[in-house]
């Protein structure tokens, strides 16, 4: 459903965002798939309209840099840039506040968080109406370009939105410049409109560009950048049963799983068993995934078992976390 972004238009996308739908909303860069960030099963349906093979970590946009601090630790350099450049086409990478409140999803289990205040006036009064920190990927099928125009977003995403918020096409047309300055030094991600010579002046110290940046469309290289998640703990995946000592993911009915030497799965303690959806729903599960990941990473557990996640939907973007988390514990 394609509307024109009136007040009206507004308040009913606020609405949707509220009860867990998405948006396609325009900001200054591109058009933005928008869904409420400290809603899990929101967040994961974004990923599934996208269909992302892997859960990139999402930008949260919110309406001022006051707010952008409710979320993350705006060190001095991040309040220097975010004076000069916000709103507008910039995020900022910064450490996570632990009671950020932000979907483990959206941010893909990482300790930092991404967040821009965009300068689009029908995209801060979405945010402000909706009354959430919002995250918005581009509003595009994953692999194809980013969309400029309302008609670009209803081609590529149909009816996987709940209503296209139509204003025009956008100004910039090219994604935000991701600076990260979660590190020992700033450095840009993903080029942009503001560029890390603009960035250099205000911070008074050169800026560069990551060397792997390469192009700005090339949806692959920033986030081939990230540091990815990683368990301390061992994972086994496709466990149909458990090993003596193991701990559980799973996902679905435990009700016939067994423990090798004895006993049933259904019996551990709390403390030893996350069920990501005991309905089998790859929605919840992927909202779920990251949370559940980290309470099972314990140092007194030896390794966690995952049972099967059907290869198919969203669950492809959640096997392949899985299979990383698999190989790096
Ligand atoms: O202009 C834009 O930024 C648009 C509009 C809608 O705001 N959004 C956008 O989002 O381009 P998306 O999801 O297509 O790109 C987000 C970028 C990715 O390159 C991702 O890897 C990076 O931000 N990113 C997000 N969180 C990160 C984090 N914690 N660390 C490093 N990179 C991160
Ligand atoms: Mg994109």
């Amino acid at each position: 459903m394609i509307k024109t972004a009136n007040n009206e238009a507004i308040a009913g996308a606020a609405e949707i965002i509220k009860s867990g739908g998405l948006v396609a909303m325009p900001t200054e860069t591109v058009y933005g798939l928008a869904g409420n960030a400290r809603d899990g099963a929101a967040v994961a349906k974004i990923y599934e309209a996208k269909g992302r093979p892997a859960f990139n970590p999402l930008i949260v946009h919110v309406g001022s840099a006051k707010d952008a601090g409710e979320i993350a630790e705006m060190s001095a350099q991040a309040h220097a840039v975010a004076t000069a450049f916000w709103p507008g086409p910039l995020t900022l990478v910064l450490p996570r506040k632990a009671d950020s409140g932000i979907s483990e999803l959206a941010t893909a289990g990482l300790e930092t968080v991404a967040v821009r205040v965009p300068g689009h006036k029908t995209a801060r009064a979405l945010i402000e109406a909706a009354g959430v920190p919002l995250v918005a990927p581009s509003a595009n099928k994953s692999g194809s370009l980013s969309p400029t125009t309302p008609a670009h977003v209803a081609d590529s995403l149909g009816d996987s939105v709940d209503m296209i918020l139509a204003d025009g096409a956008c100004a910039v047309g090219l994604e935000s410049t991701v600076l990260d300055l979660s590190g020992d030094v700033p450095v840009v991600l993903r080029p942009g409109a503001i560029t890390a010579e603009d960035i250099s002046h205000v911070l008074g110290i050169e800026v560069g560009y990551a060397a792997e940046s390469g192009e700005p469309d090339a949806p692959k290289a920033p986030g081939m950048l990230l540091k990815h998640y990683a368990p301390e703990t061992p994972v086994r995946l496709n466990a149909v049963d458990l090993e003596s000592g193991e701990v559980l993911l799973a996902f679905g009915s435990i009700r016939f799983m067994g423990i090798k030497g004895g006993g049933a799965a259904a019996d551990l303690p709390d403390s030893q068993i996350r069920n990501l959806s005991e309905e089998g729903d790859l929605h919840e599960a992927a909202a779920n995934l990251f949370a559940m990941m980290k309470a099972l990473d314990q140092p007194a557990h030896t390794r966690i078992a995952v049972m099967n996640i059907p290869e198919v939907g969203l669950g492809i973007a959640i096997n392949d976390r899985l299979r990383r988390a698999a190989e790096a514990g």
